[in-house]
C-alpha cells in the first residue's frame, strides 16, 4: 500500500521544571510517542519536539526554598526529565527549555506583532500583595478561611471543603503562603491580550474540525460565557522574560509556554537544517498537532490559535486532548502510594509494560484512563508474554537446531499471511485515528490466530515423525513470519522489543511496508527470551516505594513536654528498630525560616549526600551556632512536605521541660556513619 509522504510536526505539553515526571504525565507522552513512531514507521516525515516549561512563580519560589538559582533548578530538572523520558523510550527529536534565547525571540516577536495589530491593551488592576516578601501573590499562594463554609487553610481561588469558588480578596483571615504575612491590596499596570477580537476567527477554525467532538460542549460553554481579555503580564519579582519596553513587567508563564513549541522546533531546525517557515507560515501545507490534557484546552484551543493568527503564523492542524489517569479507580495519591514517579516505576518494572497497557486502553476521546494493577498484570502477561512472545518461542528453537537458523524458501500458508497483511490497513487506521485500544485488540486477535495455527500444526509432534523435516521448517517459518508481522504492527508501542526482534531475525529496522513481503530463505539468530512476566510483588514493591506521609502540621515544631507526660513507648523488637536508619550528619548550613518561629532549616552533609531538614529547635539554638556541628539523623524517614519545603529526614534531640538538646556523636565520627 502506498501513502504520499506527509510533513508533520508534533508536540506534547511542556512539563513544569519544578517536579518529577510521574505516571500521570506518561499517558500523554506515551500516547504522543506511539503516534509519532507510527507516522515514522509509515515513512512520513514527522518531527516530535517538546521542552521543559521553565518559568513562573512556583519555579522561582521552589529554587529559593532549595537554596539554588532558578537556572540551577531548571537545569537539574531538565536532565532528570530527559533521562526519565529516554528510559520510557519516548523519543523526542528535540527536548528543549522555554528559558532559551529562541523562546525569548519568539515571545517578543509575537508580542510585538500583537501589539502592532492592536491586540494588546493596558490597564491598572488591583491584586493581593505580600508586603513582607514584596511580591504580588498568585491565587494559589494565598490561604485563609473559606468565605462560604469557614473551612480553614483554603486556597485563594476555591474551597476544597465546600467547592465554592471566589477571589482571594473574599477569604477570611488571608495570609501569604510565602511569608505568612497578611496580604494587602495593591495596584499595578497589566498587559492584556484581546482574545475577544478573535471570536469569529476561532469559531470558523473550530468548525473546520481540529477539535474532538467531546470538547465541543466545553467550547460552547466558553463562547456562551464570552471571551475575555487575557492578562499576560506579571510584576517583578518574577521568573520569566521581561516584556520589551516595559521594565519590571514580565510575560506570564502561560504566554511563553506554547511559544516554547516553536522555540524547540527552531532550535531543532538550526541543528538539522530544516526550514522553520515551511511548518509555521500561514500557507504551510505541513501538519502541526498538539497533544495535551483536557485541563489545558483553553490555552490551546482559544489563546494559542488566536495569538498565532494575530502574529501572522499558521494555526494548528488539530489539538488532541486526553483524559486524566486514575489508579485502581481513584485519583493518584501520595499516601496510598499511587502517585508513582517515572523513576520509581523504572526501578521496578519494564517501561514497555506500561506503554502496552496504556496503548490497550487509549482511545481518541477525553475520558479518564484507569490503571488497574490486576488488569495490568493480567493483560501484560496474557497478551505480550502468553500470546505474542509465545509464537516466536514455540517456533524458533526448531529453526535454529534443525535448519541452522534458515527459514523456509516459501510460505506454508500464503492465504493466512495475506490475512495479516490485509488486517494491517485497519490497524493503521486505528493508530492514525488515535484508537490505539482498537489497534491492540485487532493485533491480539491476529496473535490468537497465529497461536491457533501452531496448535493445529503441532511442530513439536511433527518433529518426532520421520520424514517431516520440510514440514517442520515450513510451519515454524510460517509462525515466525506471522510473529514478524505482529511485531511490525506493535513496533510503535514496543520499540525496545522490536529492536530485540530485529536482532533475532537478523534484519534491518522494520518499517510498516515490510509487512507486504514475508521473510524467506533467510538465516536468523538464536532466540533469546524477549520479555519476562510481571509479578504482583513487583507492583506492591513499587507502590510501597511511592508512599509518602504528609502530616498536616509541622510535627517537628510541636512544643516539647516534660518526660512525665511522655511515658516510655511499648517495646519494639531489634528487627523493628533496625529498620530505622540512623546516620551521622554534619550541619553544613543552618538558617531561620521566615514565617515559622520554631523552625530552623538545616542542610545536612551525610558524607556525599546533602539533605534538607526542618527542625523545631529554634527556641534552643541560634542557627549560626549550629553550623559545622555533628548530629544524628533518621535517614530513611519518608520525606515530608512542609509549608516551607520538603523535609528529608529528622535530626534527633532530647526534648523535655528544661528545653531541647540536639544529639551529637563524640569527636571523630564522620558524616554518613551508621548509628546503632
Ligand atoms: O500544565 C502544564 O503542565 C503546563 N506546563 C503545560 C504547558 S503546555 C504548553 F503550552 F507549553
Ligand atoms: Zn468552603
Amino acid at each position: 500500500m502506498s501513502h504520499p509522504t506527509r510533513r508533520i510536526l508534533v508536540t506534547s505539553a511542556l512539563p513544569y521544571a519544578n517536579g518529577p515526571i510521574h505516571i500521570g504525565h506518561l499517558v500523554e507522552y506515551i500516547q504522543t510517542d506511539i503516534w509519532v513512531r507510527f507516522q515514522k514507521l509509515r515513512g512520513h516525515e514527522c518531527h516530535y519536539v517538546c521542552a521543559d516549561d521553565a518559568h513562573g512563580t512556583p519555579i522561582m519560589l521552589r529554587a529559593e526554598q532549595d537554596g539554588v538559582t532558578p537556572e540551577q533548578l531548571i537545569e537539574r530538572v531538565w536532565r532528570e526529565h530527559r533521562a526519565d523520558f529516554a528510559e520510557f523510550l519516548i523519543e523526542f527529536d528535540n527536548y528543549y527549555s522555554t528559558h532559551s534565547p529562541e523562546n525569548r525571540h519568539y515571545a517578543e516577536l509575537i508580542y510585538r506583532r500583537l501589539d502592532k495589530g492592536g491586540y494588546i491593551s493596558r490597564r491598572v488592576i488591583t491584586q493581593a500583595y505580600d508586603p513582607e516578601k514584596q511580591m504580588f501573590l498568585p491565587d494559589r499562594f494565598i490561604k485563609g478561611e473559606c468565605p462560604r463554609c469557614g473551612a480553614p487553610d483554603q486556597y485563594g481561588d476555591s474551597c476544597e471543603n465546600c467547592g465554592a469558588t471566589y477571589s482571594p480578596t473574599d477569604l477570611k483571615n488571608p495570609r501569604s503562603v510565602v511569608s505568612g504575612a497578611t496580604p494587602i491590596l495593591k495596584e499595578s499596570l497589566h498587559f492584556f491580550f484581546k482574545l475577544q477580537d478573535f471570536e469569529v476567527l476561532l469559531k470558523d477554525w473550530i468548525a473546520s474540525g481540529p477539535i474532538q467532538p467531546q470538547m465541543v460542549n466545553k467550547l460552547d460553554e466558553w463562547f456562551t460565557a464570552g471571551l475575555q481579555e487575557w492578562d499576560i503580564s506579571r510584576d517583578a519579582p518574577y521568573w520569566g522574560f521581561e516584556i520589551p519596553d516595559a521594565p519590571g513587567k514580565y510575560f506570564y508563564v502561560w504566554l511563553d509556554a506554547p511559544i516554547g513549541y516553536m522555540a524547540s522546533f527552531q532550535n531543532y531546525c538550526d541543528r538539522t537544517g530544516l526550514n522553520f517557515d515551511d511548518f509555521w507560515n500561514p500557507e504551510s501545507d505541513a501538519e502541526v498537532y498538539h497533544f495535551i490534557g483536557k485541563d489545558i484546552a483553553y490555552f490551546h484551543i482559544l489563546f494559542w490559535p488566536a495569538e498565532l493568527t494575530g502574529a501572522g503564523f499558521r494555526k494548528p492542524t488539530a489539538v488532541h486532548c486526553h483524559g486524566f489517569l486514575t489508579v485502581d479507580g481513584q485519583k493518584m495519591s501520595k499516601s496510598r502510594g499511587t502517585f508513582i514517579r517515572a523513576r520509581t516505576y523504572l526501578n521496578h518494572l519494564r517501561p514497555e509494560y506500561l506503554r502496552y497497557y496504556f496503548a490497550s486502553k487509549l482511545s481518541d476521546g477525553i475520558d479518564d484512563l484507569d490503571l488497574n494493577f490486576e488488569d495490568f498484570v493480567q493483560r501484560v502477561n496474557s497478551d505480550l508474554v502468553g500470546k505474542l512472545v509465545n509464537i516466536a518461542s514455540r517456533c524458533a528453537g526448531f529453526i535454529t537446531r534443525r535448519f541452522n537458523g534458515r527459514l523456509a524458501d516459501e510460505l506454508a500458508e500464503p492465504a493466512l499471511y495475506t490475512e495479516f497483511v490485509a488486517a494491517g490497513a485497519s490497524i493503521a487506521e486505528g493508530y492514525e485515528g488515535r484508537q490505539f485500544g482498537r489497534a491492540m485488540r485487532e493485533i491480539m486477535a491476529l496473535a490468537d490466530r497465529a497461536n491457533q495455527y501452531i496448535d493445529e500444526k503441532k511442530p513439536w509432534a511433527l518433529a518426532k515423525q520421520a520424514g517431516s523435516e520440510t514440514e517442520v521448517q515450513a510451519v515454524c517459518s510460517m509462525g515466525l513470519n506471522l510473529f514478524r508481522a505482529l511485531m511490525i504492527a506493535l513496533k510503535p508501542v514496543l520499540p525496545g522489543m522490536a529492536a530485540q526482534v530485529e536482532q533475532f531475525l537478523q534484519i534491518p529496522p522494520l518499517r510498516w511496508a515490510d509487512l507486504d513481503a514475508p521473510l524467506l530463505g533467510h538465516v536468523i539468530a538464536e532466540f533469546k527470551p524477549l520479555m519476562q512476566r510481571v509479578e504482583m510483588a513487583q507492583i506492591t514493591a513499587m507502590v510501597e516505594d511511592s508512599k509518602e506521609s504528609y502530616p498536616a502540621a509541622e510535627q517537628a515544631a510541636k512544643p516539647a513536654g516534660p518526660l512525665v507526660d511522655d511515658p516510655i513507648s511499648p517495646t519494639v523488637t531489634i528487627e523493628e528498630f533496625a529498620k530505622v536508619d540512623l546516620r551521622v550528619a554534619r550541619i553544613a548550613k543552618a538558617e531561620a525560616v521566615t514565617g515559622a518561629d520554631k523552625l530552623v532549616r538545616l542542610e545536612l552533609d551525610l558524607g556525599g549526600e546533602t539533605r534538607q531538614v526542618f527542625a523545631g529547635i529554634k527556641s534552643a539554638y541560634k542557627p549560626e551556632d549550629l553550623q559545622g556541628r555533628l548530629t544524628v539523623i533518621v535517614a530513611n524517614l519518608a520525606p515530608r512536605k512542609m509549608r516551607f519545603g520538603v523535609s528529608e529526614g529528622m535530626v534527633l534531640a532530647a526534648a523535655g521541660g528544661s528545653g531541647i538538646y540536639l544529639l551529637g556523636p563524640d569527636a571523630g565520627a564522620e558524616p554518613g556513619m551508621r548509628v546503632r
